[in-house]
């Protein structure tokens, strides 16, 4: 199991747990967590014994942004020439699904990273905010874009032009976040929730994650067309006839990721 200068990673059966763990910055979001992240997801979407992975931070922060102190002396040219963040999108070709189990602050990059997972478990002392404005600067890892395809147009202006925060209630009713637990909870309610993705057949669970984001992509006719090419592609695999047999058989089904 490799080590990593920004996370703390392990192996809980088939669900790996990252932990961002740079607590002297409350989880900001520098170059070195990027490289970290990208090469802990390329293990885990390597690892054919791994299912679903968490990503979670500490009690009081996921992540306070990107690292302010990083950025503060760039200027445009060196921004454009580096193209910043764009690392960031390679986070988001993962292939497996990825939880983002969200305590404390989410603000800026870390509500950029946690949008980036397929969703988000929060707990009940989350709060979610694009505060950029206040530093005279903007979202610039897809808030602005995946923060109002989530709650819509008048909540993500809001936020993204005043820096104020939603709480994990807000953010639930908002559909921002698919629960909210007891923060005491958080890590093992998203271990377990992971657990569970991480026992279907690989496959399927490959197809799911891909339809559902193909949703935010395409129009309806092709997205519900997307849908059915790769439903019918999944009869094509052992796991298909297994899981239908298994459920007349009246037993659990074992798949082989085939
Ligand atoms: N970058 C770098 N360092 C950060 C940081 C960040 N985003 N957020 C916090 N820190 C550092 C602080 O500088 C401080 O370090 P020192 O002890 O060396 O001074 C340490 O973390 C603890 O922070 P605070 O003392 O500020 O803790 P607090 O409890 O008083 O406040 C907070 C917590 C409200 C989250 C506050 O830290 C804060 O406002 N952070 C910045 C939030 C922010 O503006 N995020 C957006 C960043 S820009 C961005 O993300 C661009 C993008 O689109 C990707």
């Amino acid at each position: 199991m490799p080590t990593y200068e920004t996370l703390l990673v392990e192996q809980r059966g088939r669900v790996t747990l990252v932990t961002l763990n740079r607590p002297q910055a409350l989880n900001a979001l520098n170059s070195q967590i990027l490289a970290d992240l990208l090469a802990a997801m390329a293990a885990f979407d390597a690892d054919p014994g791994q299912g679903c992975a968490v990503i979670t931070g500490s009690e009081k922060a996921f992540a306070a942004g990107a690292d302010i102190k990083e950025m503060q002396a760039q200027g445009f040219a060196d921004m454009y020439a580096h193209d910043f963040f764009a690392g960031w999108d390679r986070f988001t070709k993962t292939r497996k699904p990825v939880i983002a189990a969200v305590s404390g602050y989410a603000l800026g990059g870390g509500c950029e990273l946690a949008m980036m997972c397929d969703f988000i478990l929060a707990a009940d002392s989350a709060k979610f905010g694009q505060p950029e404005i206040k530093l005279a600067v903007s979202p610039g890892m897809g808030g602005s874009q995946r923060l109002t395809r989530a709650v819509g147009k008048a909540k993500a202006m809001e936020m993204c032009l005043t820096g104020r925060m939603m709480d994990a209630a807000e953010a639930e009713r908002a559909g921002l976040v698919s629960r909210v637990v007891p923060a005491a909870e958080l890590v093992e309610e998203a271990v377990k929730t992971a657990t569970t993705i991480a026992g279907m057949a690989p496959l399927a669970v490959l197809a799911n994650k891909e339809m559902v984001n193909a949703a935010f992509e395409t129009s309806l006719a092709m997205g519900v067309q997307f849908e059915r090419r790769l439903f019918h592609a999944l009869f094509a695999t052992e796991d298909q006839s297994e899981g239908m047999s298994a459920f007349v058989e009246k037993r659990a089904g074992t798949w082989t990721g085939k």
